[in-house]
């Protein structure tokens, strides 16, 4: 199975963190990045998956893809991994509230996408293929969602992420390398 990521928006350094951890979930040899219209980008995520110019629209037009949609009437379950090929997911950035550009930009646009949802809170790339990654292992007894965690980044300032994180076996699934990303950050200096 292909888990495609379309890519939407720019590389900025957030997301090249989420993207790794895609690939540290999902495997190098099972992600697709797809939409990736700039050669320094493609060469970039070389290192995480495989890389396609072209849009997911165009190359899984006819394919019944699953698509994770937070709109979906149909939460996502096991047994859609045997039934569909590949599973795309949206690289755009997340909207507090949700402005619906997944259906927008994908499901709207592939005629025979199969669209499911992960509940009613929006993840982060990472976090939704974390948590569709768990469905297909079957382990989702364990999965728990901490919505819109606080982090601290100095005694002074803490930093509230618009976004859902997954919780695995009690442990906080935040995407590697992010927390430390924000500490550096220069502007909360
Ligand atoms: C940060 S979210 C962006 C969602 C976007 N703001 C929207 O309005 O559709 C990035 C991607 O993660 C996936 N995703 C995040 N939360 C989800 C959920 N609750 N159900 C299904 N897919 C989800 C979707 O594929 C989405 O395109």
């Amino acid at each position: 199975m292909l888990w495609v990521i379309e890519h939407l928006e720019n590389l900025s350094e957030w997301v090249k963190l989420e993207y790794a951890h895609c690939s540290r979930i999902i495997g190098k040899r099972n992600l697709l990045f797809t939409n990736v219209r700039a050669e320094t980008e493609r060469s970039f995520l070389r290192k995480f998956g495989k890389v396609e110019e072209k849009s997911a629209v165009e190359l899984f037009a006819k394919e019944k893809i699953i698509v994770l949609e937070p709109r979906a009437g149909k939460f996502l379950a096991g047994g859609d991994f045997k039934k569909y090929k590949n599973i795309l997911i949206g690289r755009m950035l997340g909207d507090f509230p949700q402005r619906g550009r997944t259906f927008e930009l994908l499901t709207s646009k592939l005629k025979n996408a199969v669209p499911r949802s992960l509940g009613n809170y929006q993840f982060s790339i990472d976090g939704a293929a974390f948590v569709a990654r768990k469905i297909q292992l079957k382990q989702e007894k364990d999965l728990g969602i901490l919505n819109q965690p606080e982090i601290e980044l100095s005694d002074e300032h803490s930093i509230e992420l618009h976004y859902a994180v997954p919780v695995f076996k009690g442990k906080i699934i935040f995407t590697p390398g992010l927390v430390s990303y924000l500490k550096n950050e220069e502007s909360w200096e």
